[in-house]
């Protein structure tokens, strides 16, 4: 159905104008019916378990998600909350980072993983990305370490892991917490471990276009560490251990069990999601050398990390050109992210300039994300590129 519904049978004229510029999508960016439709059964049957249990909060389900989630991600332990922006907040508090302390993270990244670091009262302080992988130059972080400095947050962006290895030695040198933001990497794997089972926590996001999405918002956090993991919990629940005794305030920030059941139906088909969502992206790398697209960079996929390609985001020439040409040929793209953290007016008081992270500002105005969900059929992969191929032969 068009983007004007025939609910609405009197266009306003901006609509018009919107409709004659923009024509609709000739197929979505992001198909989350076709998979829905393949799993019916067991979502269906898993909502009608939680429904006759009439347990809502906690309980089974996400006792069993967590122990499910924690056994993938290699983890002692696993505790799911109310989404990923949660799990990186419950995270930072568990370490005790607040007021006048600060975190290393990316300024190229979602919203989340420097406003979270900002809700605790806390200091974000960026460090460019590196340009190919997009994610945290670990080269950068030892400079910017100070006596404040209390964790690091890389983010394994795209699906990408970010480069642990360096990250985790800076950390141990300066006594630093990792929080591995892995909200869009779930199952990816750096130097043959899952990402989130490496840092001192790891957060993941079950919001629905994620890897594994649930039916509304959800998060987990992992860790090797009983006492943070006894200490998240507490948190959780409004800083309770007893019911109704409080040491420690807390909030409320829990899975619902229909989320986790509606989870854990899903969680033995995502290694097949993942598979299938790598050969759509070896498929478009085959296109492109098939249309010859040499001035376009591909993902890159260093080899001591596999890619699970939340995203499959390339770097192109004239990226506003070309985005607007395929917008009115009718393919879908999204960019992520157009602006750098730094230079978004809700971090102005970091009072950080444009020029201060050239790699990250490149990156939000070079690359251009597109269709990627492991369903993906071939022919709208076809459409993608030989769309792109006719935008740089003009
Ligand atoms: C990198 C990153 N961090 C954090 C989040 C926050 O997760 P949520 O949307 O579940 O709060 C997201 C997801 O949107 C994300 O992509």
């Amino acid at each position: 159905m068009s983007a004007l519904s025939s609910s609405n049978p009197a266009p306003s004229q901006a609509e018009n104008a919107i409709a004659l510029k923009e024509p609709a999508p000739l197929f979505p960016f992001l198909d989350l019916k076709t998979q829905f439709a393949s799993i019916r059964h067991e979502i269906m049957a898993a909502v009608s378990r939680v429904m006759e249990s009439q347990q809502f909060i906690l309980g089974e389900e996400v006792q069993a998600l967590e122990g499910e989630i924690a056994s993938l991600i290699e983890a002692r332990e696993a505790i799911s909350c109310a989404s990923g922006t949660a799990a990186l907040e419950l995270s930072l508090e568990a370490l005790g980072v607040g007021q006048d302390d600060e975190v290393i993270t990316t300024p190229y990244t979602f919203v989340a993983t420097a406003g979270a670091i900002a809700r605790q009262g806390a200091r974000p302080v960026f460090v460019d990305i590196d340009s190919v992988t997009f994610n945290i130059d670990p080269a950068g972080i030892e400079p910017a370490v100070t006596e404040r400095t209390r964790a690091i947050i890389p983010v394994h962006l795209f699906g990408l892991p970010a480069e642990l290895n360096p990250i985790l030695e800076a950390a141990r040198r300066h006594r630093l917490a990792v929080i591995e933001d892995a909200a869009q990497a779930i199952g990816a794997e750096y130097d043959g471990k899952k990402v989130g089972s490496l840092g001192t926590l790891g957060c993941f996001s079950f919001f629905p276009s994620k890897n594994l999405g649930g039916a509304g918002d959800g998060g987990m956090i992992t860790t090797q560490d009983r006492d943070l993991a006894t200490h998240l919990r507490q948190l959780r629940v409004h800083g309770s251990q007893e019911k109704y005794h409080y040491k420690i305030l807390g909030t409320n920030s829990r899975l619902d069990a229909l989320q986790a059941a509606i989870l854990r139906a899903k969680l033995p088909h995502l290694p097949g999601w993942t598979r299938q969502r790598q050969e759509v992206a070896s498929h478009y790398r085959n296109l492109f050398a098939q249309y010859r697209l040499e001035q376009i960079t591909l993902p890159a996929t260093p080899p001591d990390r596999t890619h699970v390609y939340n995203q499959f985001v390339v770097r192109c020439p004239r990226r506003d050109e070309l985005r607007a040409f395929l917008s009115g040929r009718g393919i879908p793209s999204e960019i992520y992210y157009p602006v750098p953290l730094h230079l978004q007016p809700a971090f102005a008081d970091l009072n950080y300039h444009e020029g201060d992270f050239p790699r990250a500002e490149a990156a939000s105005r070079e690359t251009l994300a597109l269709p990627i969900y492991p369903e993906l059929p071939e022919e709208h992969q076809a459409m993608v590129v030989q769309a792109l191929a006719e935008f740089y032969r003009i």
